[in-house]
């Protein structure tokens, strides 16, 4: 793709003598993961952190003690008048619409966190002002830019791996409960964003079971069911009530099957030669077997690097170049489309809520 003008300023890089844009970005929301992503985007090659933007006295104090070098203020328009290229939303879910909004209509390219929106007007209406202003705009999906989720795209995608026939996916822990947001809402986005890459596509239906037992109506533990056009079926369980941190995908297909495990430390991903055969035919019931095939079970070796750098990297290159990363807008508003479809399905006790073709964006980018 070619480059294209992004208001930028050019800087050389000092090294090779290469010159690339200079960007600045502020940060805003520097609670629980705002920090990650100021240490990230500071530590980058040609970008500058030029403010961290925060309503609590606390929360700036912590930021100020951290990186003195780095503007703290409790004001975000203090950030936008100043000359900066970029922000980067890092706050509760029911501000990301206003202030990605308010960045992209001053002409800022934006980074938002998971989920986009808090529903999928605010997502439509963002991805539209982000193509009319010819900006970026990216969602904070880290896991598309986890070396293992690469990993496990590519095995699924081998001939060798045959056709997938489930996933089962579980992402669970004690907490952290969220007081304005249900536990899809703050897991289920991880698991919804790596399985539609995996499986190239969206679920064409979703049904959900769930429960709110620590308070009313905030739904603390979610049993999510998913059909995929190709026949493929998807359990995502995720829980705020459960005792031990579990954050697994296992992928069964006809020929093999693979287990990502997020917690593992070494062997993230395992591939298990193992599969059942059906004889081609047999005259009798009585003939009738299923053969049983126990090969080895593979750990590839996955060249590591921290997720969130690659994720804070991919936006800097989208600002740069114009280049699509796979969690943009769009990919953010199709996250949201399916968040709400599972909220509807809890409303109407678990039936299944269809996400029909026109439901689904036309440019589809996943
Ligand atoms: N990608 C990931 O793996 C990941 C992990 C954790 C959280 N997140 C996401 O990050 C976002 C923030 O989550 P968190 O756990 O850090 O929340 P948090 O509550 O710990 O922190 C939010 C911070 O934003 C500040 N804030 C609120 N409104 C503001 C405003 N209008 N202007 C400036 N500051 C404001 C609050 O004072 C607070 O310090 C959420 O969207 C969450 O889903 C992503």
């Amino acid at each position: 793709m070619e480059p294209r003008a992004t208001g930028v300023a050019t800087a050389t890089d000092g090294s090779a003598g290469r010159e690339q844009p200079h960007v600045r970005v502020a940060v805003i929301g520097y609670g629980y993961w705002g920090p990650q992503l100021v240490r990230n985007f500071d530590r980058l090659r040609d970008t500058t952190v030029t403010h961290i933007v925060d309503l609590a006295p606390a929360r700036r104090e912590a930021a100020s003690e951290a990186f003195p070098h780095i503007n703290v203020v409790a004001d975000v328009e203090l950030a936008l008048d100043a000359d900066i290229d970029a922000i980067v939303v890092a706050t509760p879910i029911r501000t990301h619409y206003p202030l990605a909004r308010k960045a992209l209509e001053r002409g800022k390219h934006v980074f938002v966190e998971k989920p986009l929106t808090a529903s999928v007007a605010e997502a439509v209406k963002l991805v539209a002002l982000a193509e009319r202003m010819e900006r970026t705009l990216m969602v904070g999906h880290t896991f598309l830019y986890n070396p293992a989720v690469e990993e496990l795209r590519r095995i699924v995608a081998d001939e060798a791996f045959g056709r997938v026939y489930h996933v089962d996916a579980i992402r669970v822990n004690l907490g952290l409960f969220q007081p304005d947001i249900n536990v899809l809402w703050d897991l289920a986005p991880h698991d919804l964003s790596i399985l539609n890459y995996i499986l190239d596509a969206e679920p064409v239906s979703v049904s959900v079971q769930g429960e709110a037992f620590v308070r009313p109506n905030i739904h603390d533990v979610a049993h999510v069911m998913m059909r995929y056009p190709n026949g493929a079926l998807a359990h995502v369980h995720v829980s705020w009530l459960h005792p031990s941190k579990v954050r697994r995908i296992t992928v069964v297909g006809e020929k093999q099957m693979a287990v990502y495990d997020d917690v593992e430390a070494t062997e993230k991903v395992r591939i298990f030669n193992r599969g059942v055969d059906v004889p081609d035919y047999t005259s009798t019931f009585g003939e009738f077997q299923l053969s049983y095939r126990y090969g080895d079970i593979v750990s590839p070796h996955i060249h590591w690097t921290e997720p969130l750098t690659i994720e804070c990297q991919r936006f800097l290159d989208a600002i740069r170049t114009g280049s699509r990363p796979p969690s943009d807008g769009q990919n953010g508003l199709q996250i949201v489309r399916l968040l709400e479809a599972m909220d509807e399905s809890l409303r109407m006790g678990g039936a299944s809520v269809a996400l029909e073709p026109e439901d689904q964006p036309a440019e589809a980018h996943v």
